[in-house]
């Protein structure tokens, strides 16, 4: 048979996969440059010597819906199953700052995570869980500090010092302007309440990751492997850069910056993305900030398997994708992960579709051996040059970042978001026309769905949680709140941080509306510009 011109497919990218890769593709690669060992510079192959050798990832499954009650049961389940971190999915009214009895919380409170507006909520939803034994991470961004603060007020009321607490507040507002659209303020004020909790958590609270910069919602909304690390390492580089600018020397808060990204089913691609992105980093923090500390120099990250990628069609065809995505994550050396649930494309995941999506992570750490040694896939002909390549495109649309103003002059040009939309009509595009195989979607597909029988919330949360504020409201000292959030309003006209007065009003059981809307007071709230 005459063969054909030799197809050459591309990545998700755009960069060309050979059909074959031999010694020809490392000529001259020297592996002691370009990879370091483990545990050190320039972190490659992982940022701790002994990796999964010496002690798995965290197993950190995020959830929450409902109020308060309803997700600590959640998370009390999830540890019986063996979790290993938590991490909580608050409802967009707490998200954008609104308690839920506001006119625009209306319809959203409980739906997308739990609804917490006060300090007898957070109370509630950690109720006997051992705050000074467990990770916390809360996906939390304008009011990251908010909701941080409730959580050390908590571990207060149980005598647990601060310094004992760990987790992370996502606390990530650029990539919100980009993607997704949780932002309450502008930029400025952003990046300063941003540089406040940098600060604050040095002094108050020293184990506490003060920023998890996402890519995640970047590639959820379209963005290929190498624009998410390229515009998540540029967001990063603008809260550096503001910190920095802020008096903080940048080894006194580098080591608590951390990241979160997602993982496709494209394994190699995945696993050479999260090889790059450590690489890129570990060089930014020493080149351009002279950063000293190695744990200045670490990529640290989470990463969620992609939402995007999982079909309401055949759900359990979901399973395969998920394990796939997990794979390369663990490849890919992550220090923290979620694994979706397979129904996840078609409503909040049941008790056990959650417990599946445990158990894959479970099976990929105790039943497969890709554990037993650090960063397998090194020295591979195939995976390091496409790490390779996706560091040199990154780091070309990094420098085109940084000809726009950085990561905040290009948002405010829409750059981010026009190069996310087109990568993501491209892909739309691909799928239509069949060329982009989706299993159950456009090949392969059932002539009838067979029934899943979604979960379903108790459409009674909106009320219920409401009759809690009205009673917070007349049980708690008026005064006391009012002249708290006088204080508020005063640090955040002025210079100082912001944090030591928000949390005098959250003791005195303001609520985490009335403390964002303190600061919309002064603040104001950001209005985005179209121009690209
Ligand atoms: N050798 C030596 N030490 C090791 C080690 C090894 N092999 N492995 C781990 N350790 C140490 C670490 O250094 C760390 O020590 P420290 O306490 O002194 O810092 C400790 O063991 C715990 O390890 P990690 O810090 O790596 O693990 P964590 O899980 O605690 O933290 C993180 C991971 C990425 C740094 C942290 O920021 C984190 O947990 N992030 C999670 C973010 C998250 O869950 N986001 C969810 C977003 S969901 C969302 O956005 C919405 C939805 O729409 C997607």
């Amino acid at each position: 048979m005459v063969q054909g011109p030799r197809r050459v497919r591309l990545t998700e990218s755009g960069l060309p996969i050979e059909p074959v890769y031999g010694p020809d593709a490392l000529a001259g690669w020297d592996p002691v440059e370009r990879l370091g060992e483990p545990g050190a510079y320039p972190f490659t192959r992982g940022i701790h010597p002994t990796m999964y050798t010496g002690r798995p990832w965290t197993m950190r499954q995020y959830a929450g819906f409902g109020t308060a009650a309803e997700s600590n049961a959640r998370y009390r389940r999830l540890i019986a199953h063996g979790t290993t971190g938590l991490s909580v999915a608050f409802d967009l009214p707490t998200q954008m700052g609104y308690d839920s009895d506001a006119p625009l919380a209306g319809g959203e409170v409980g739906r997308v995570g739990v609804a917490v507006d006060s300090l007898d909520d957070m109370r509630e939803l950690f109720d006997g869980i051992p705050l000074d034994r467990v990770s916390t991470s809360m996906t939390i961004n304008a009011p990251a500090a908010v909701l941080l603060l409730l959580y050390q007020l908590v571990a207060e009321e149980r005598g647990i010092p601060a310094e004992r607490l760990s987790g992370t507040v996502q606390n990530d507002v650029l990539k919100e302007y980009i993607a997704r659209g949780t932002y309450i303020y502008p930029p400025e004020p952003s990046l300063r309440l941003t540089a406040d909790i940098f600060r604050y958590c040095r002094t108050e609270i020293p184990r506490w990751n003060t920023i998890s910069v996402s890519g995640y919602h970047m590639a959820e909304a379209g963005a290929s492997p190498v624009q998410e690390i390229a515009f998540t390492l540029a967001d990063a580089i603008a809260y550096v850069r503001a910190a920095v600018a802020g008096g903080m020397d940048v080894d006194e808060f580098a080591p608590r910056l951390s990241f979160f990204f997602v993982a496709r089913t494209t394994l190699l691609e995945e696993v050479a993305k999260f090889r790059a992105a450590r690489r890129i980093w570990a060089r930014v923090m020493r080149d351009e900030f002279g950063a000293r500390r190695p744990r200045s120099l670490m990529l640290r990250f989470h990463t969620q398997t992609a939402g995007v990628q999982l079909t309401a069609q055949q759900p359990e065809a979901n399973l395969v994708r998920v394990a796939v995505q997990a794979l390369a994550a663990v490849l890919g050396g992550t220090q923290s992960l979620h694994t979706n649930s397979f129904d996840e494309a078609i409503a909040l995941p049941t008790d056990r579709a959650a417990r599946l999506a445990l158990r894959t992570q479970q099976i990929l750490a105790h039943e497969t051996d890709v554990t037993a040694t650090v960063d397998p896939l090194a020295g591979s002909y195939a995976v390091e040059t496409m790490t390779d390549q996706v560091e040199a495109a990154a780091t070309v649309l990094m420098t085109r970042v940084e000809e726009l103003g950085g990561a905040v002059g290009a948002i405010e040009r829409g750059f981010q978001k026009a190069e996310i939309e087109r990568a993501a009509y491209a892909v739309a595009r691909e799928t239509e026309r069949g060329d982009r195989v989706v299993v159950g979607v456009n090949r392969f597909v059932l002539d009838e769905e067979e029934p899943y029988e979604p979960l379903r919330l108790d459409p009674a949360v909106e009320t219920r949680q409401k009759a809690r504020l009205a009673r917070l409201r007349a049980e708690r000292d008026g005064g006391a709140v009012a002249d708290a959030l006088a204080g508020l309003r005063e640090a955040a006209r002025g210079t100082g941080n912001v944090l030591y007065p928000m949390k005098a009003a959250l003791a005195a059981r303001a609520t985490v509306g009335e403390v964002c809307d303190a600061l919309r007071e002064v603040w104001g709230t950001y209005e985005p510009r179209e121009q690209f």
